[in-house]
């Protein structure tokens, strides 16, 4: 059963702040729990504030980063140092500025063809969840991003990739922005305990209300389908982009 949970933030710093203190939590949690917390981490530019904020002083000595395993829930297609390459923009903001293992974060080998990127990191996936063929692993945390177009991670409107029910990753080209992408799919990331979106700014005002509201019939956007079956969803929004939700 999906249990969800809206809350408005006032700006982007609340919003960066609710999320470093939920992901605290989570990872003490399950540490306690299992001896490890397992977060894929979102791209994009929202989650930077809070990938700076967990590496601060303040809440950096509260993470046990030595039992953190990060992943990524998506990448672009391009090498590690390229502006676009969401794995640089966790190195700059959180990466550079933590003590953690080099085997606990799980990159993204996106510089390679994207169908192989995708195969090498299914394996990275399986081989730490130590998955038997057919089984899903389950993320203690997945932290995702919205765009205006109802997309997440990078499962675009009406991609193939949505449909995907077998692989837990894969490659994907997404058309209007002429890029290919490597993605987990549906069924990992609906299995997560914990999926937190976040999600900043007037522009997202649009879409959040499709979303969080009353979705029309015959609409369907991907950040619509995340419902974890057995989970908690919770929604961090900020104030201007719950505008026109709020209405
Ligand atoms: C990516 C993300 C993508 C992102 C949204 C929102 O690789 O870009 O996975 O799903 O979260 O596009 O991006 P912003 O946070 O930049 O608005």
């Amino acid at each position: 059963m999906t249990e969800r949970d809206t809350i408005i933030c006032a700006d982007t710093e609340e919003l960066s702040r609710k999320a470093a203190e939920r992901f605290i939590r989570l990872a003490n949690d399950a540490i306690v729990r299992s001896g490890r917390f397992i977060v894929a981490l979102s791209g994009g530019s929202t989650p930077r504030a809070l990938y700076s904020l967990l590496a601060s002083p303040d809440y950096n000595e509260r993470i046990p980063w030595n039992k953190v395993h990060l992943y990524w829930g998506d990448e672009r297609c391009v090498p590690p140092h390229h502006p676009d390459s969401n794995f640089l923009m966790v190195q700059e903001t959180l990466l550079a500025n933590i003590t953690i293992p080099r085997e606990n974060f799980h990159r993204i080998a996106a510089e390679l063809d994207p169908k192989v990127a995708a195969a090498d990191y299914e394996e990275q996936v399986r081989k730490l969840f130590e998955l038997t063929p057919g089984a899903l692993p389950r993320f203690d945390l997945i932290l995702l991003g919205l765009g205006e177009d109802g997309h997440t991670a990078s499962l675009f409107p009406e991609n193939e990739a949505l449909n995907e029910a077998h692989h837990l990753v894969v490659a994907t080209y997404v058309e209007k922005l002429n890029a290919h992408r490597v993605t987990l799919t549906l069924p990992v990331i609906n299995r997560a305990a914990e999926i937190v979106f976040l999600v900043a700014g007037q522009d997202k005002s649009a879409v959040i209300k499709l979303i969080l509201g009353e979705l029309p019939e015959g609409i369907n956007l991907p950040a619509a389908r995340i419902r974890p079956a057995n989970g908690r969803l919770v929604w961090l929004v900020t104030k201007d982009a719950a505008s026109e939700l709020l209405q």
